[in-house]
């Protein structure tokens, strides 16, 4: 691929406003899921690829994240050049911004512990997920996660991809996390509309993805008396419903109760 300024044919700048606090959720995901990974990084950067319009959600995931390790080197990165002029006034000693892309610019000697693409590849075409996961994972240390995905305007529905660097080097499919505050209530089909580019285009019937709703939907409907409740109760049955079923559901209550569901399932592909 050619790496003229850096970019290769596959990357191109799109809209890029973020409302206040669209990523929260993301980041107390990650704090709630990869707490050590995020303590026990040392000189290992926490990488926000395409910030877009202005520095928000890198600055405030520094704020959230910063909570676990007041140490923790922050890079981020975005193909609009005039992009990263507007977030370098927010620089500071452990704060950075730069141009770049999935080939990301890293100080030299530096790899990344936590990568997140989050509303980057939607834009992209689903044939070109693997390229960038491919380049994207060049920057992970062993261990080191990279979580992509897609959220609506306000991020209180999305769902992402979770992977790991292993020692190959070659990412590991850990799996996909679904998440939601509430406010829209609960019902699986809120999130077909956010999933990351490489599903969106499964939902047919013979998919994985689309049997996997299904299924949700039939649990959701079997424990609906759990909605008296509360709307949380509900959606905590219906993850201990699909673990019943012989999906592999992380059923742990901090984990529902906060509105995640992650479905560990090594093989549903990116490829
Ligand atoms: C829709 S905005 C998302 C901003 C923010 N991450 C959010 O979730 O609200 C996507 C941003 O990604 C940038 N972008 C697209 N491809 C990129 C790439 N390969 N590397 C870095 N940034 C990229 C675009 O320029 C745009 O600013």
């Amino acid at each position: 691929m050619s790496t003229r300024n850096g970019k290769n044919p596959i990357e191109h700048p799109t809209r890029g406003k973020t409302a206040q606090n669209r990523l929260r959720r993301v980041d107390l995901f990650v704090t709630k899921y990869f707490p050590n990974l995020i303590k026990e990084a040392q000189d290992t950067y926490f990488v926000d690829l395409g910030f877009g319009a202005d520095p928000t959600t890198t600055l405030e995931s520094a704020h959230h994240l910063r909570k676990l390790n007041p140490q923790l080197p922050i890079l981020g990165v975005e193909l609009d050049p005039e992009r990263v002029a507007t977030a370098k006034p927010f620089e500071d000693d452990l704060t950075h911004f730069r141009q770049g892309g999935f080939n990301i610019p890293l100080p030299k000697g530096n790899k990344a512990i936590l990568i997140r693409a989050f509303n980057v590849l939607r834009q992209y075409e689903e044939n070109q997920v693997a390229d960038s996961y491919a380049l994207m994972s060049k920057s992970l240390v062993p261990g080191g996660i990279l979580i992509e995905g897609t959220s609506d305007p306000f991020g209180r529905i999305w769902v992402a991809n979770l992977l790991q660097q292993s020692t190959l080097p070659s990412l590991t499919y850990l799996g996909i996390t679904f998440s939601t505050n509430f406010r829209w209530g609960f019902s699986p089909s809120l999130f077909p509309p956010v999933l990351p580019k490489n599903l969106i285009h499964k939902m047919v019937p013979g998919e994985t993805i689309h049997q996997f709703f299904n299924d949700w939907e039939d649990a959701a409907n079997k424990t609906i008396s759990h909605k008296a409740y509360g709307i949380r109760q509900w959606f905590v049955e219906t993850g201990i419903a699909l673990a019943e079923m012989g999906y592999q559901i992380d059923t742990r209550k901090k984990m529902l109760k906060s509105g995640f569901l992650t479905w560990k399932y090594p093989s549903l592909t990116w490829e």
